[in-house]
This record gives structure tokens, C-alpha cells and sequence, in this order.
């Protein structure tokens, strides 16, 4: 590996711990667990990072990540080249059409996303269609909470500072209809403390989708 590659890995894993460790390191302790994984989507990737990890992790597998932000998608391509990764395709594209055929992925993964859309449930659909039967789908997302349960302190000064507007937040009971209604069934649904925006928790889900569509 040249000095420029471990620079770049030491960049990359310094972010993944300090900047998004919850969510990229929650997926990556989870999925090693389905390791026969051959075709993996990271719906609104950013600038990769996750996308980037998932190809790591799995080297034989083809990895692609979509994002609507033509600078995110220029970035993530210039960060995996740098990397000599072949195995991840970058792609500007809107999650309302997903540029892939149906069930084409074991695996599908969207990270604080669907936040952005008041209506999830042509989204949550397009994730089913690419999907292959008893494939799996990782998600993190911002859920909205009574405010009782925004207890610990870390999530109390977030919760005060990161409050933005235009972001449309629904219950668990909400997303967990939208998703059981598009043959999403729950495989585990859990929140932790890390970054949080306002009225809200974030919570990690992984759910495979069912033979009845
Ligand atoms: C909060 S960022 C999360 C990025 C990445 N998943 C991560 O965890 O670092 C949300 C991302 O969703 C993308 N996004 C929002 N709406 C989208 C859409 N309709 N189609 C594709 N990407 C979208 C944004 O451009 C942004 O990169």
C-alpha cells in the first residue's frame, strides 16, 4: 500500500469513528454477518464513505452507491480511485427512480435519507423493487419522539443545536407501516445516542423483504 493510500484509509476510518461512527460501524459490525452478499446499493451515499467501507469489506461483491448531489458523486468517485477500489461504481440519481433493474440487490443501505422526503412511501417502494426476495435493508433514520425520551445529555445539546427546518419526521409507528406495507418486515429496530436533530432519535433498522411482492 503506497504512503498516499494509508494516508487516505487513516482519513477515511478517523472519519467513520469520530464523524458518522454510529450508523457506519453499526452496518459494519451487522453485516459481516451475510457475507454471501454479491450486490450492494447505498441509496444517497454523500461523498461514499459507507459505500467505500462495504466495498472493502466486500471485495468480490459489486458495490454502488447514488446521490443526487453532483459534487458528493464527484467526490465519492475521486476518494474510491484514489483508493484503486474496482468494485464501486458511483451514480447521480434520484431515489424516486432508482437506475437499477428489480431485484437486483441483496442488499440495499440509506443512512439519515429519507428525512428529506414527505412522501417516503414511493421511496421505501423503489428500495423493495431493487430488491431481491429475502434481501436485506439497513437503515438509520431520524424518528420523531415525545420529548421525555431524549435523555442523555450528549442528545439533549444536539437535539438544541441541530434543528432543521424543511425535514419531514414521522413516528416509528409511521415508518414501520410505510415499510411493512412496501413487504418490509423488521429484523431488528434499535436507537442510540449519537448525532440526533430535533424532536427526534435516531434508530437503526435492518429489514428483509418477503415473498409476497
Ligand atoms: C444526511 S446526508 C447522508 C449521506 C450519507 N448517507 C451518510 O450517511 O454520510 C443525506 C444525503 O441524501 C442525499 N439525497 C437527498 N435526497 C435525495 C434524492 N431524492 N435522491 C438521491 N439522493 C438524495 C443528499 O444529497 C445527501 O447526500
Amino acid at each position: 500500500m503506497s504512503k498516499e493510500e494509508k494516508i487516505l484509509n487513516l482519513i477515511l476510518w478517523k472519519y467513520v469513528y469520530f464523524v458518522k461512527f454510529d450508523d457506519t460501524i453499526w452496518i459494519l459490525k451487522k453485516i459481516n454477518r451475510h457475507k454471501e452478499i454479491k450486490t450492494i446499493l447505498d441509496l444517497g451515499c454523500g461523498e461514499g464513505i459507507t459505500t467505500i467501507c462495504m466495498a472493502k469489506l466486500f471485495p468480490k461483491a459489486k458495490v454502488f452507491g447514488i446521490d443526487h448531489n453532483k459534487n458528493s458523486i464527484k467526490d465519492a468517485k475521486e476518494f474510491a480511485t484514489r483508493l484503486k477500489l474496482k468494485n464501486v461504481r458511483f451514480e447521480v440519481a434520484d431515489i424516486k427512480k432508482i437506475p437499477f433493474k428489480n431485484s437486483f440487490f441483496d442488499c440495499v443501505i440509506s443512512q439519515k435519507v429519507f428525512h428529506y422526503f414527505k412522501n417516503k412511501k414511493e421511496k421505501i417502494n423503489e428500495i423493495t423493487r431493487v430488491l431481491k426476495t429475502n434481501g436485506i435493508v439497513y437503515m438509520a433514520e431520524f424518528i420523531k419522539v415525545k420529548p421525555e425520551l431524549i435523555k442523555d445529555k450528549i442528545n439533549y445539546i444536539l437535539n438544541y443545536l441541530m434543528n432543521f427546518r424543511l425535514r419531514y419526521y414521522i413516528s416509528l409507528k409511521e415508518f414501520l407501516s410505510i415499510t411493512e406495507e412496501a413487504n418490509l418486515k423488521p429484523i431488528q429496530c434499535d436507537s442510540h445516542c449519537g448525532l440526533s436533530c430535533k424532536g427526534t432519535k435516531v434508530y437503526n433498522f435492518i429489514f428483509q423483504k418477503g415473498n409476497g411482492g
